[in-house]
């Protein structure tokens, strides 16, 4: 539930900040003014939308290992730390900033203990990152074609067969979003649609790792 809308923030290093409520728990999330964050610097309705379906289908996240992967503004991330998760929350190194800024305003400090903020660019540098995440949460991050491959790799080294990974997008025109979840996806993953925006044109898939597929193979 987003509480409140577009408040200025008159830290000139943020300039919107927005209020919403999940699960019980309230999480502030500001956008930095940064220009140079290019995608990072928005909070994209498919990464609410499946924090509305973690909300919906009453997950919970005590004690699990969970990573976020191209976090943005961190929403994800922050709703899974709130939830009880140890999580790592992952993005482009110029992102962690404004990551570390809405993980100050959001998670009390009684709960910082359990989060942890560090850059992973896909198919690059997954190798410094454990295979053994129980939960892995990506909002938006399927649109831009060239990235589709390093992406999947990045998923196969991070996961195992019992791994829970929730992907969510807008099904943008002209970005071969369908080709990602259809074809190129499946290949290593079992890809469910569980969750369908239709007024928003917003998808949310649960993905398992094959049985038959093991990591860096791409
Ligand atoms: C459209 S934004 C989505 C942000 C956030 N998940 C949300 O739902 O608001 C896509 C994010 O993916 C990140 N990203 C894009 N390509 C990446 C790559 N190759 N490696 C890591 N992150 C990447 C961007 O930096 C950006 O933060």
């Amino acid at each position: 539930m987003e509480l409140q809308k577009d408040s200025i923030d008159f830290n000139t290093d943020y300039i919107l900040e927005r209020k919403y409520q999940f699960c019980g728990h309230h999480l502030c999330i500001s956008q930095s003014s940064d220009a140079q964050l290019g995608t990072s610097n928005f909070i994209w309705e498919a990464g609410v939308d499946l924090c509305r379906y973690i909300e919906k289908q009453n997950l919970n996240f005590k004690g699990m290992k969970v990573i976020e992967l191209g976090a943005g503004t961190g929403i994800l991330g922050i709703l899974a730390v709130l939830l009880g998760g140890n999580v790592t929350i992952t993005d482009q190194p110029n992102v962690l900033k404004q990551i570390q800024h809405n993980v100050t305003a959001s998670i009390p400090m009684s709960c910082r203990d359990r989060v942890n903020i560090r850059a992973l660019s896909w198919g690059c540098d997954h190798a410094q990152f454990p295979s053994d995440y129980d939960i892995i949460l990506g909002g938006e991050i399927v649109y831009y074609s060239k990235t589709y491959p390093l992406l999947v790799s990045t998923l196969q080294h991070l996961s195992h067969e019992k791994t829970t990974i929730y992907l969510s997008s807008k099904l943008w025109p002209d970005f071969q979003i369908h080709q990602f979840y259809e074809n190129i996806l499946p290949e290593h993953f079992d890809c469910e649609l569980v969750n369908r925006n239709e007024e928003d044109n917003i998808n949310v898939y649960k993905v398992i790792k094959k049985s038959s597929s093991s990591g860096d193979q791409l």
